[in-house]
């Protein structure tokens, strides 16, 4: 199947990520969101990496011109109604998610295929809102969207060959990498991933070394970009928490709870770089590492 037209659901950090990518690789892009304030925010960030993209002679001025008409903003989901793929990129709210899912599912063409880009809920428990669930997927992109490559393709027990194939031939197009994965809470980088970043917390929280020893044995290490804490701090603690209790939620295990010195930082308001203060404080030039009393 041929994907023209693109929607997005969200404009967040996700979702103007995914905006921007499809614009900038030529399809025509549609995202929706729920107040205005914020498709002016999420289409302010693509409107100034595409800036900065030319500051740096990246990009021509006209090209970035070209991307930002191929995108419309919109708070109406009937918008939608003639894309060919729809992708979801809204809070970890089920009940949200299979609500809006639902009501496109009446809306849009019995060919449009439907992703979300959720990051610990189950595939199939969005799909099971619609009567397309061969046309269902998981498309799971990495913050930073327009820099980070992989896309974890997500199959259900019920997604077909072909919107896994045209799933592929989008990510391609979209200069991603695509990878296969089931669909298993976390599917592969967050099962491998959040526990790294918990353990993180739990070797702190025993003591075994400092915030920035811990984060410079795991960069220099194994020549990680960022360690566990600056990692933290910038995918967000409250992300981080809401995909630990999902995954708990799915595995009963361990190694997936929450560590009580994170769900202590929610209650602080330390959310990392969005709020100002996580493992580091941010209000300075550079970020020191916070005092959390261990
Ligand atoms: N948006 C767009 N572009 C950005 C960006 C952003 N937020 N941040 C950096 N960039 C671009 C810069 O413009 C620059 O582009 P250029 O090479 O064309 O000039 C390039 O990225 C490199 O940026 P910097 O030199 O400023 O900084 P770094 O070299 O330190 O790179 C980084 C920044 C890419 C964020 C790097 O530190 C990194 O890779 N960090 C790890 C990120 C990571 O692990 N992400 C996955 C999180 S987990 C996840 O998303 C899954 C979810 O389900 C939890």
């Amino acid at each position: 199947m041929e994907i023209n037209k693109v929607g997005v659901l969200g404009c967040g950090l996700m979702g103007s990520g995914i905006t921007q990518v499809s614009a900038q690789a030529g399809f025509e892009t549609i995202v929706r969101e729920v107040e205005q304030k914020f498709i002016d925010k999420g289409l302010g960030i693509v409107d100034k990496n595409l800036t900065r993209a030319v500051e740096k002679g990246k990009m021509p001025q006209e090209e970035k011109h070209g991307i930002m008409g191929r995108i419309k903003g919109t708070l109406d989901l009937g918008d939608l109604k003639d894309c060919d793929l729809i992708i979801e990129a809204v809070i970890e709210n089920l009940d949200l998610k299979n609500e809006t899912f639902s009501a496109l599912d009446k809306i849009c063409s019995d060919k449009a295929i439907f992703a979300s880009n959720t990051s610990s809920l189950t595939v199939m428990s969005m799909a099971a809102s619609t009567d397309r669930t061969d046309r269902f997927c998981g498309l799971h992109f990495f913050n930073p969207v327009p820099v980070m490559k992989l896309v974890e393709v997500v199959k259900t027990i019920a997604t077909s060959k072909e919107t896994v194939e045209t799933c592929f031939e989008f990510c391609k197009k979209i200069g991603k990498v695509p990878i296969l994965a089931k669909d298993n809470s976390g599917f592969i980088v967050n099962l491998l991933l959040i526990p790294y970043l918990l353990d993180s917390i739990r070797i702190l929280e025993q003591g075994v070394a400092t915030i920035t020893d811990i984060d410079t044995g795991m960069k220099l290490g194994l020549n990680y970009p960022m360690g566990p804490f600056t990692l933290l701090d910038f995918v967000g603690l409250d992300t981080t928490y809401n995909i630990a209790n999902i995954m708990f939620e799915e595995y009963r295990e361990k190694r997936y709870a929450p560590p009580p010195l994170l769900k202590k930082m929610i209650l602080a308001g330390y959310y990392g770089r969005k709020t100002g203060k996580g493992f580091y404080d941010y209000s300075g030039e550079k970020p020191v590492p916070m005092d959390l009393g261990i």
